[in-house]
């Protein structure tokens, strides 16, 4: 469970995440694709090489997703349902990629903001990422 100080960390990170958030998506797409060759399998229609604009478009749009579930902290399943629905009945995207994506945004804020990336904003941040990967995959059954 994420407790109130958690929250307090994402709230702050994302103050200074906001402002260049369609690129730290973008990151952790590249980053995805590159270290889990297995994910790029469900962009077929997509041109996945390092900064195109497929890659910049969709890095834009998870990027809103999570400013969502940031806005909505205290109910992330219903800012994320429309979401949850498309990814389990239309997308059928298997939950094991969600840790995935979630380990590279994970590495990509690190790596923007070394300073804030505590141990306390490490676990926060692990703990908000699991919570919207568990939103997106729970109606799988
Ligand atoms: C589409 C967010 C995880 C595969 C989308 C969209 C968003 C989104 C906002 C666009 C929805 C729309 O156009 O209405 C997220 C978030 C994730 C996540 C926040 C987890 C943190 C994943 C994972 C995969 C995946 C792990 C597979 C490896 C897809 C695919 C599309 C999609 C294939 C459709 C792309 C297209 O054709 O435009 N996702 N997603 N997603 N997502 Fe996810």
């Amino acid at each position: 469970m994420i407790i109130e100080a958690e929250k307090a960390i994402i709230l702050s990170m994302w103050g200074k995440i906001s402002t260049q958030a369609d690129a730290i998506g973008t990151q952790a797409l590249e980053r995805l694709f590159a270290s889990y060759p297995q994910t790029k399998t469900y962009f077929p229609h997509f041109d996945l090489r390092p900064g195109s604009a497929h890659l910049r478009t969709h890095g834009a749009k998870v990027a809103a997703a999570l400013g969502d579930a940031v806005k909505s902290i205290d109910n992330i399943a219903g800012a994320l349902s429309k979401l949850s629905e498309m990814h389990a009945y239309v997308l059928r995207v298997d939950p094991v990629n969600f840790k995935l994506l979630s380990h590279c945004l994970l590495v990509t804020v690190a790596s923007h903001f070394p300073a804030d990336f505590t141990a306390d904003a490490h676990t926060a941040w692990d703990k908000f990422l699991s919570i919207v990967s568990c939103v997106l995959t729970e109606k799988y059954r």
